[in-house]
């Protein structure tokens, strides 16, 4: 049959708008049917390659199949077998629970293809990124100088902040980043690419809480000067990995103005609690800092990718990246007209203030910050089940969503190796019973369970029946 000219496909690549959206709402049910079922799934799924393989290995096909089949084996066959980082019950490294706007937010802005590089390219959707940066910096208290871009996720955005520092420095040759014992490798990697020779990403030692001392970061600072190295970069945590800590911020500020030295914090998985009265109060003199790292998709309920770059002084971070080749001379709107792909190393890049602007439109600030301090509220409560427990013991407390503490019964004597036995143990059942999904960690070097509760659909009853799970676990380990 012949279609009339106006109705024929463009290109063999295309569908028609009917096909379109039969396919949009068979994709639509397959993720709200999984949302729907999620909290009665195990919290985490995997395989093994040998089991993977031949589901999924063959050549690409030279003739395109049902699209429907395509969706329904993605949906069966692929996207399940994995960590369900939004199930209620992962507590394992840091979950991500995205909000169904944000998830909307990122098919309409991959179905509009919007290239978030150049005003030019994206005047829209630059502005809506300049206005929701613009929130950012008012949380944090950041001046109206002040500003950032989206980035893929924290270690983008550190890496983006060294390179301004590195910049702002006069890019010495033997520079030197200070970053505490607890940082994320994400920022040591991140140090090294920026040109810091690896035994120059000093790592400052914490104190019993897990904080950066700043006794040692002023003696390594002071020897490394009398050496002839150049400090580049403090780096402070606001929410280690680990534990949730947050180093003293406000005396880093004072050590780095006094000494000169860029101070970049890594708020990537604690940075939005500053939407809570205890973030507010732990984070006190973040606002002081040359540049933040945050992650909305950690801690703002939004999908991957979702992290963000704030800089005190945004002009710091343009003198760093901008470029100006003969081939984007069309792009120059004037100084406020910021082409975001001058502010990082992404020029392609995708819309992604769009999916915390919609979601926050949805369902106001208020629902959001209720939802931060729910997981801080829920670390705390488990701490107070752990603290009262005969078997459990508490390993740190509860800081920012996470609590760490191990299986250690009041009335035994047991030494750190069974110790670490039992807990291995107890930490393999959780995850074979597909009770939660929990990630382990060494705290000073000793085995411990940690819990990260940032998830805004976790309950309290999630939360108290994977610490009863756990002690019976570890009842049953010592028994056998
Ligand atoms: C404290 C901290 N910093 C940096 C990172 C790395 O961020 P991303 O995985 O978004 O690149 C993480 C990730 O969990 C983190 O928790």
């Amino acid at each position: 049959m012949t279609l009339p000219k106006e109705d024929m496909p463009r290109s063999e690549l295309e569908l028609s708008p009917e096909r379109m959206l039969e396919l949009a709402a068979l994709a639509s049910q397959l993720i709200v049917d999984r949302l729907d079922g999620l909290a009665d799934q195990p919290a985490w799924r995997g395989g093994s390659r040998a089991e993977l393989e031949p589901i999924m290995r063959e050549p690409p096909p030279e003739e395109g199949r049902n699209p429907e089949d395509v969706l329904r084996r993605a949906a069966a066959e692929i996207l399940p077998i994995a960590g369900r980082v939004d199930h209620p019950k992962f507590f394992a490294f840091v979950p991500s629970s995205a909000t169904w706007p944000g998830v909307l937010a990122d098919y309409m802005a991959a179905g509009h293809n919007i290239f978030q590089g150049t005003w030019l390219g994206a005047s829209g959707p630059s502005q809506l990124e300049v206005v929701v940066i613009d929130w950012f910096r008012e949380w944090l208290g950041y001046p109206e100088t002040g500003g950032g871009l989206f980035t893929s996720g924290g270690s983008a955005a550190s890496l983006d902040a060294f390179v301004a520092a590195r910049e702002a420095a006069g890019a010495p040759e033997r520079a030197t980043v200070y970053m505490s014992d607890q940082s994320h490798t994400a920022l040591s990697r991140a140090a090294t690419i920026v040109g810091v020779r690896p035994e120059r990403v000093r790592k400052v030692p914490s104190d019993a809480y897990f904080r950066m001392k700043m006794d040692d970061l002023q003696r390594m600072i002071d020897e490394d000067r009398a050496a002839g190295l150049t400090p580049i970069a403090v780096c402070g945590n606001a929410g280690t990995t680990n534990t949730g800590a947050v180093d003293p911020l406000e005396s880093l500020a004072d050590l780095c103005e006094r000494e000169g030295i860029w101070l970049h914090i890594d708020a990537s998985y604690g940075g939005f609690a500053i939407l809570t009265d205890t973030g507010k109060a732990l984070f006190r003199g973040i606002e002081r800092a040359d540049s933040i790292a945050m992650d909305a998709h950690k801690w703002l309920f939004q999908p991957f990718e979702a992290g963000c770059l704030m800089v005190r002084d945004v002009r710091k971070l343009e003198e760093a990246f901008s470029v100006h080749p003969e081939y984007l001379q069309d792009t120059q709107w004037g100084t406020d007209h910021p082409n975001f792909g001058d502010r990082g190393l992404q020029l392609s890049r995708s819309f992604r203030a769009l999916k915390v602007w919609m979601s926050i439109q949805t369902f106001g600030m208020a629902a959001f910050r209720r939802s931060v301090g729910k997981g801080i509220d829920l670390a705390l409560k488990g701490e107070e089940y752990v603290r009262a427990s005969q078997i459990l013991q508490i390993a740190n407390p509860a800081s920012l969503g996470v609590v760490c503490f191990r299986v250690n019964p009041r009335d035994m004597d047991l030494d750190d190796a069974l110790l670490e036995k039992v807990n291995e143990a107890v930490q393999a059942r959780v995850i074979e019973t597909a009770t939660a999904m929990m990630s382990s960690t060494r705290l000073r070097g000793l085995y411990s369970l940690r819990m990260c509760i940032l998830n805004h659909t976790t309950t309290w009853e999630d939360v108290r029946s994977t610490l009863e799970a756990i002690e019976r676990f570890g009842m049953e380990a010592l028994e056998a």
